[in-house]
């Protein structure tokens, strides 16, 4: 059962057994709060009867006492179990979350986007929250508390009028019961919709430059106000639906004070029961069925979130990429054996793809744009896996090697570069943690950024704003080659490092570059045929296959791809604007 819950509702292990210790405290709570109706019968019962000696009242007054602290201390077991452990367990559910996207492989973020990913952690845990402080265990607290005091009436007072008063609730319950299939489509088609409008909200704030360059707000806007007038259409159409159902069972509910009072009567007037049991009966369904209807709302809000439950356990489930983190590599050559890769699985991207990037050399990967260079770098780092064939670090399989630990050993700039909306210092920092702030300048001094840094109002302590907003596109790639010199790893992944430099600036981390790739192994990637003209060994990538291989003076010697392109250069280099 423990497996089940946790299964469920996205439960840790301890989270399910305090669901299950929760649903039994409420189910106690519940039971103790019926017991002063019980002694107000008794007492009833004695006044009708002429009863009441001194020593009967005294008894009462100190049960009712009894009771009272009984309530206080179930009460205070049940805040324990209900909302202490949940919250803890809310810490755990997010904890792990967060945990599990550290390690989730880069392909899952590509198939989700990351609107569906935000909801997931803010919207599914906080709905989870809610259900497992308030309307789980009040639920199943309330259906054992009432299936046990049915049965006792059942069996110790009069059957007839327990049939009479509790047979609505069975039947309210199947009318909730009946529609879930239909609320989990509807939840499941509103989340989508939903999705697609937080998408489209998220896309309109990052893309807001490019729409108002191309004059294209109006239509975008009307676009996105379409999907936020479809999530409030859809919004009320579920409830709408949802309140039928709710609604037409608790009218079912109402119906039981009817037939309670009814057989009550028939029963009462010939003489099968007496005054008493009739009048016990009809303040049991005047108490009962009113907390029964709000037990209603959370059953069908408990069916709603196991949509919720679904989507986090989909991500806690999720195959991550592992591997051991002891590296039993000899060197660092980085050898691509006949690799296949796909995205998804209509497209390939690359094909058959063999070659080795030797430690202390520089390997130029180059070629058409969308042949297959970036593919490579993030292959080569084991952001993805192959498709098929294999990647080796000095002999060693790569998908066998812990992500994290192979990532230490390289130093990675990429084409597209994230920063932090923090210092400069701090945004270099991220290349080695704990690394000193004398060692982050100095690598921030290789990387050519002193000279803008000097520039700004608080110098390296001066924050840069969204990805690095208040920066120039030469600027940020700057403080991402600094990263990189700061880690100093021996295998080093540059993608277009260089390309929003000026020539000046080029040349300056040209060099301190060279320093830093002494007897490493480089991989570069670059559309410019200077960056890499110095290049050991060149990799020609057309439409995902290899298409040339060698050093620089053997691609010029022959009518290759690489001296094509590198003329093309050229001759763009001197065309002049008639
Ligand atoms: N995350 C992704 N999901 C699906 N397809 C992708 C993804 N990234 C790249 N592709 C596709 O893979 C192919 C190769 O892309 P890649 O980025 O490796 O090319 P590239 O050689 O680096 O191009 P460029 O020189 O323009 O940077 C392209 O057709 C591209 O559309
Ligand atoms: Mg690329």
């Amino acid at each position: 059962m423990i497996k089940k819950l946790m299964h469920k509702y996205a439960l840790s292990e301890q989270g399910a057994k305090d669901m299950v210790k929760a649903c039994f405290f409420c189910a106690l709570t519940n039971i103790c709060l019926m017991m002063p109706s019980g002694v107000l019968y008794m007492l009833i019962k004695d006044l009708l009867e002429d009863n009441l000696s001194r020593d009967r009242l005294g008894i009462y007054l100190i049960a009712s006492a009894v009771i009272l602290a009984l309530i206080a201390f179930t009460n205070y077991l049940q805040y324990n179990a209900t909302f202490l452990s949940t919250y803890r367990e809310s810490g755990v559910r997010r904890t792990a979350l967060a945990e599990k996207l550290r390690k989730l492989p880069l392909s899952y973020f590509g198939k989700k986007n990351i609107a569906d990913l935000t909801t997931n952690i803010m919207g599914d845990c906080a709905s989870i929250e809610t259900a497992s402080s308030h309307w789980i265990p009040e639920l199943i607290g309330a259906l054992i508390s009432t299936s046990l005091v049915g049965i006792s009436l059942f069996f110790f007072f009069d059957w007839r009028m327990a049939l009479a008063s509790f047979w609505v609730i069975p039947i309210a319950f199947l009318i909730v019961l009946s529609c879930s299939g239909a609320e989990k489509r509807a939840i499941r088609k509103n989340t989508a919709i939903k999705m697609d409008m937080a998408d489209g909200i998220q896309e309109c704030l990052e893309s807001i430059r490019d729409l108002r360059a191309n004059n294209a707000e109006g239509k975008y806007m009307d676009g996105l106000e379409n999907k936020i007038r479809k999530v409030e259409k859809m919004a009320l159409f579920t409830e709408l639906k949802m309140a039928v159902y709710v609604n037409s069972a608790a009218i079912i509910l109402k119906l039981g004070i009817g037939t309670t009072a009814l057989v009550g009567g028939a029963l009462f007037a010939d003489g099968s029961i007496s005054i008493l049991t009739f009048f016990m009966f009809l303040m049991l369904v005047s108490r009962l069925y009113d907390p029964m209807q709000i037990t209603l709302q959370n059953f069908a809000a408990i069916i709603s979130i196991g949509i919720q439950s679904e989507r986090l356990d989909e991500v806690l489930s999720h195959k991550i990429q592992t591997g051991t983190d002891h590296l039993s590599n000899t060197g660092y050559d980085i050898t691509f054996d006949h690799v296949g890769f796909q995205y998804s699985d209509d497209t390939t991207v690359l094909k058959d793809v063999s070659f080795t990037a030797k430690q202390g050399e520089v390997t130029a990967l180059i070629g058409p744009s969308g042949g297959g260079k970036t593919t490579i770098s993030r292959l080569a780092a084991r952001f993805w896996d192959p498709t098929e064939g294999k990647i080796t670090l000095g002999g060693t399989d790569i998908s066998g090697i812990d992500p994290e630990t192979l990532l230490q050993k390289y130093s990675i700039v990429f084409q597209d570069v994230t920063l932090f909306n923090n210092s400069v210092l701090e945004n270099i920092r991220i290349g080695k943690a704990g690394a000193t702030d004398d060692e982050v300048k100095e690598a921030a001094r290789l990387a050519n950024c002193e000279e803008f840094v000097s520039l700004l109002p608080e110098g390296y302590n001066t924050r840069i704003g969204e990805n690095g907003s208040e920066l120039s596109g030469g600027e940020r790639q700057r403080i991402s080659i600094a990263r990189a010199f700061l880690k100093d790893a021996p295998i080093i992944l540059l993608d277009e490092a260089t390309a929003s430099l000026d020539a000046e600036n080029e040349t300056v981390i040209q060099e301190a570059l060279s320093r830093l790739i002494r007897n490493k192994t480089v991989m570069i990637i670059a559309h410019r045929m200077r960056t890499i003209a110095n290049a050991d060994h060149i990799v020609v990538l057309k439409d995902g296959v290899v298409a040339e291989e060698g050093t620089p003076s053997e691609l010029m010697g022959k009518d290759s791809l690489y001296r094509h392109m590198t003329e093309q250069q050229m001759l763009s280099q001197n065309w002049k604007m008639e």
